[in-house]
């Protein structure tokens, strides 16, 4: 791939509530590039929310959809893209962002992660209808899939802003 490495578009993978929306929107703002949030393309095509989505288009749908809006965004220069928790497990995302983009990880410990499921919960059809030990579960079998990242950060405890910075800073862009 002959893109500059400046001229990459970022993406931003993680579990649910990382922060992948809050953080990209934020470094987009400061790098003056523009935003894309995968799961808000699909909620504005099908004028509701994702757990709407999943329950009455389907899930396999929605990941159809994600793979298609993914593909397209990562093959463009500039953008800041914020993908679902969920979609780094398809290998074929996993290969087009990786070979396109620079992939970066947000990453949060487990028991900082803990902390946010009363607000994540409503939100995240994945996570209704399991317990706390399968979340974590869930958790932690996802880490292997986002350690196919180029770039990892921990957001522990630190305001967006120290991360949309940190992330700006290590990428030198
Ligand atoms: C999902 C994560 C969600 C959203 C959908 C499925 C997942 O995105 O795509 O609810 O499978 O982990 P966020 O990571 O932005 O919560």
């Amino acid at each position: 791939n002959k893109m500059a490495l400046r001229e990459k578009s970022i993406v931003f993978i993680g579990f649910m509530g990382a922060g992948k929306t809050t953080v990209g929107q934020l470094v987009a703002q400061k790098l003056y590039r523009t935003f894309i949030d995968i799961d808000q393309e699909i909620e504005k095509e099908y004028g509701m929310p994702t757990s709407e989505i999943f329950k009455t288009v389907g899930e396999k749908t929605f990941r159809e959809r994600e793979k298609e809006l993914i593909s397209n965004f990562s093959q463009q220069k500039l953008k800041i893209i914020s993908v679902g928790g969920g979609a780094f497990l398809q290998k074929e995302i996993q290969e087009i962002c990786l070979t396109n983009c620079i992939v970066f990880y947000l990453d949060v410990s487990w028991s900082s992660w803990k902390e946010r499921l009363n607000i994540l919960i409503d939100s995240r059809p994945v996570l209704q209808g399991r317990s706390l030990e399968e979340i974590e579960e869930l958790f932690n079998k996802r880490q292997n899939t986002y350690s196919l990242h180029n770039s990892k950060f921990t957001t522990d405890n630190l305001e967006v802003e120290e991360v949309a910075d940190y992330i700006i800073e290590s990428l030198k862009l």
